[in-house]
């Protein structure tokens, strides 16, 4: 006799409810494939809607972190300051460009660097002179801080600014998840020198692969545009002043990016309902929910949790045949990284790490499978309890 096993219900699914074929299609049917009027027209939705005077498709979130660490200035040799809790392509692009990361642990309520410990560092193992910002034991430069805005929480963008201006620090934005998340006023990503995105297939609109990098600056926009391009600076020949990248989004991908964005606004919506209903179902248990920064106004990309024995809560999420995970491996304990510095008092990101559980929170979850969700977990905990 077969057991009866219910449904599955994944963690974070791509909804293409839209315009996605249509508009697939007739890129596809324009033989404009590798640039075209879909990916300007992405652009420009993506510019009106976060508010930045310019925004760039490129190929993906990681490369889109890539290409802005390397218009700020960071350089073989170079320290970039990043929050230990992340995922890994944070770091990552820190290091393609020669450059190392500095993991800064994280805030226990919001999860996001922790900016009193930031200053600490700065202000005490730091030195300034009129070529910027160094390490005083290693005397590197110090060029960049990246603040991510870890599943659609902003960092405080007022103070993060005010600190690097004061240290020379240029400020590379990671809104990887943070599409649809503001903060007074300001979209995430658009107050720091630059900002990127990624339109990952789980990400609140997704290009199945893609990202931007968005600036308020004109120059700092023709630049990247040059350096995703193979940096070539003849219109017909073969011309290439510096190290390029082919980094482009391509026409059909932008294509898919203008039906999600007609349709952000629903998104959102359901994300903050999702993240209400957790917020409602599980308060009285014994879990710990991210608190959102002064000012911000979330888009509640991924719903979380941080649970005492997380893993065997996943273990019993799935045997009901839903699909939770883990919060990222802090970067610290990540082997590429071990050797780099990590300034810390109580190692905050590993315990965040090791409660963490994202939960599912596909913009198509229906309300009977959150219900489904929120029931297992409280089967899960309070046997638990009272073991
Ligand atoms: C915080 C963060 N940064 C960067 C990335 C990289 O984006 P991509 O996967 O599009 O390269 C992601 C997600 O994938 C992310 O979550």
């Amino acid at each position: 006799m077969e057991t009866y096993k219910p449904s599955p219900i994944p963690l974070c699914e791509p909804n293409l409810g839209g315009r996605e074929k249509q508009y697939m299609a007739e890129a596809v049917d324009s033989n404009w494939l590798s640039g075209g009027s879909f990916l300007r027209r992405f652009e420009q939705q993506l510019a009106d809607y976060a508010g930045a005077a310019h925004v760039i498709g490129v190929s993906n979130g990681t490369s889109a972190l890539q290409v802005a660490l390397a218009l700020a200035g960071v350089e073989k040799g170079d320290l970039v300051l990043v929050p230990n809790l992340t995922f890994v392509a944070t770091a990552n692009a820190v290091k393609y460009l020669g450059a190392d990361p500095v993991m800064v642990d994280i805030d226990a309520r919001t999860w996001l660097m922790d900016l009193d410990l930031l200053q600490d560092f700065l202000e005490n193992q730091t030195f300034r002179n009129s070529n910027g910002c160094f390490h005083r034991e290693s005397h590197r430069r110090i060029k960049a801080v990246v603040p991510v805005h870890l599943l659609g929480n902003v960092c405080e963008m007022e103070r993060l600014n005010e600190m690097a201006d004061h240290f020379a620090l240029a400020v590379v934005e990671d809104a990887a998840c943070s599409l649809g998340s503001f903060q007074n006023g300001w979209h995430s990503g658009t107050s720091g020198l630059l900002g990127t995105m990624s339109f990952n297939s789980n990400k609140i609109i997704t290009t199945a692969g893609g990202g931007a990098i968005l600036t308020n600056d004109e120059a700092l926009a023709k630049r990247a545009r040059h350096l995703i391009t193979q940096s070539k600076s003849h219109a017909t020949e073969y011309i290439h002043d510096e190290l390029g990248y082919n980094f482009r989004l391509v026409n059909p991908l932008a294509a898919m990016g203008c039906a999600q964005m007609e349709q952000l606004p629903g998104f959102i919506q359901r994300k903050k309902e999702v993240a209400a209903w957790y917020q409602r179902e599980l308060g009285e248990y014994d879990v710990v929910f991210q608190q959102l920064t002064p000012g911000t106004d979330s888009n509640y990309w991924h719903s979380a949790v941080l649970a005492e024995d997380s893993r065997n809560l996943i273990a019993a999420l799935a045997a009901d045949n839903i699909e939770s995970r883990p919060l990222w491996t802090p970067i610290h304990e990540l082997p590429v990284f071990t050797n780099d510095l990590y300034v810390t008092r109580e190692n905050v990101s590993s315990d965040v790490s090791r409660q963490g559980i994202m939960l599912p929170c596909s913009t198509s979850i229906t309300d009977e499978q959150l219900k489904r969700v929120t029931q297992s977990i409280a089967k899960f905990l309070d046997v638990s309890i009272k073991v």
